[in-house]
């Protein structure tokens, strides 16, 4: 297995470019199912989910073609059977659903093996395919659907932990080819999912109000090809943030949408840290000296998920006491113990972590757990004194391209070590 050594105490400085969005791709490529005409996608990030999506659109019969950041599919003939050692290895593979009901009024496709951010149920997009007039049922370890009628009805979507956001793709998914009018209340309003239905909207669908709690879709009989460039990726752009505030000179992320980073540019602007932005380039320059924080994580606008581990991995250096809550994924910690392996100072209770900012973390070997989890570990070495060490790198090649070529063109030392 391939590790990661990042030499610490690197300032970095000068511009990165930001990849386009593994969120917004990953269900993007899967509604390239619902037409049989070709359709192509551009700014695909190089990433390992993105090479798993590709494969399970393969072995549905689908005929993809990749040239660099471009990805054309054309699903002509499709299978509805997707058996687990397709499916495996991506949760995400879930958002094959959708099409697959949509177009063929029936799937099966074998559950995801669990996953260590905590269980991660699908009971919401089985409620929604249900109230179109589906059957589900959960057998042997797979989702087996039907639905000779697909029928636009009122759904909520919205969980105990919120809204959903693969859950609001899927029936979106599956919506656009029913018959009549659905409305989904309780949607997730992610610029991932308003990605997702500016391309259906681009292959003939009718939706209003996504990037809302309440989309409306009127069903429609066919879809057809279309072509369509994926939004930037908000989350590596909010990890390179990090990166220029814990140990940037002067840091400009480009091509990026500032935009979807307020969120996180705010409560960093909260923290003392100057971040300036322009059409679509933001620049992060770090005065050495943050102020601690209190956040707690929520579904969009709010301060994302994906984006916790990495400030944790900040805040671990920042003097005073900050506090993080994690409301979306309450299990989503695993990286704390590493983080303390370096000397940080952080105490779980429940869902909240208690950062006591320490002045060094000290170089260590390292776990990844997790993609966003391995991103913080990055972070953290590249502020410690020393040498750390991040083995089981696969996650982070999951979720970021490139990061190492990345970080070193800014001035990092990161060296990859292949197996
Ligand atoms: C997506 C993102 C992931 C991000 C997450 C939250 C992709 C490929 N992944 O994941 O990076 O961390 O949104 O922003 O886009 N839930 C249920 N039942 C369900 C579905 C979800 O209880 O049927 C719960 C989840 O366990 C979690 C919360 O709802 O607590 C939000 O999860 P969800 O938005 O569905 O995450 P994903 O769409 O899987």
């Amino acid at each position: 297995m391939d590790k990661i050594i990042v030499h610490g105490g690197a300032t970095l400085a000068g511009s990165v470019r930001i990849s386009g969005s593994k969120n917004s791709a990953l269900p993007i490529l899967a509604a390239t199912l619902l037409t049989r005409e070709p359709c192509t996608i551009s700014r695909v990030p190089d990433l390992s989910d993105i090479h798993y999506m590709l494969t399970i659109l393969s072995e549905l019969g689908c005929e993809v073609e990749r040239a660099s950041g471009t990805v054309t599919v054309k699903a002509e003939k499709i299978r509805t059977v997707a058996p687990y050692d397709i499916v495996r290895k991506m949760r995400a593979s879930v958002c094959i659903l959708g099409p697959l009901l949509g177009r063929e009024r029936e799937a099966m496709v074998s559950l995801p093996g669990g996953c260590v951010i905590g269980d991660r149920p699908i009971d919401i997009h089985l409620k929604g395919f249900e109230a179109l007039g589906a059957t589900t049922l959960v057998e042997e370890g797979n989702v087996k659907m039907r639905a000779p009628n697909l029928r636009g009805t009122t759904v909520n979507l919205r969980g105990k932990f919120g809204s959903t956001v693969l859950g609001t793709d899927n029936i979106m998914m599956a919506a656009v080819l029913a018959e009549g009018t659905t409305i989904i209340d309780g949607a997730a309003e992610e610029p991932e999912v308003v990605d997702l239905a500016n391309f259906l909207i681009k292959m003939g669908a009718q939706i209003e109000g996504a990037g809302t709690r309440r989309i409306i879709i009127e069903g429609v009989k066919e879809l057809h090809g279309a072509k369509h460039e994926v939004i930037p990726d908000r989350i590596e752009a909010g990890t390179f943030l990090i990166a220029g505030a814990m140990a940037g000179r002067e840091v400009t992320l480009t091509r990026t949408n500032p935009e979807h980073l307020q969120s996180l540019i705010v409560p960093l602007t909260k923290a003392g840290v100057s971040i300036t932005s322009q059409a679509d380039t933001v620049t992060v320059k770090s005065n050495g000296t943050c102020r601690p924080l209190h956040l707690e994580t929520l579904p969009y606008p709010g301060f994302p998920t994906d984006m916790q581990a990495q400030v944790c991995a900040m805040l671990a250096t920042t003097d005073g006491i900050s506090v993080i809550t994690e409301n979306v994924f309450p299990h989503r910690f695993m990286h704390v113990a590493e983080l303390k392996r370096m000397g940080a100072n952080i105490e779980l209770q429940g869902p909240t972590a208690i950062v006591n900012g320490v002045r060094k973390l000290s170089g260590a070997p390292v776990m990844a757990s997790d993609l966003r989890a391995s991103a913080a570990l990055l972070l953290a070495g590249l502020q410690a004194e020393g040498t750390t060490e991040v083995n089981r790198v696969y996650h982070i090649d999951r979720g970021y391209e490139s990061i190492d070529d990345k970080l070193n063109s800014l001035g990092a030392h990161i060296e990859r070590v292949k197996a």
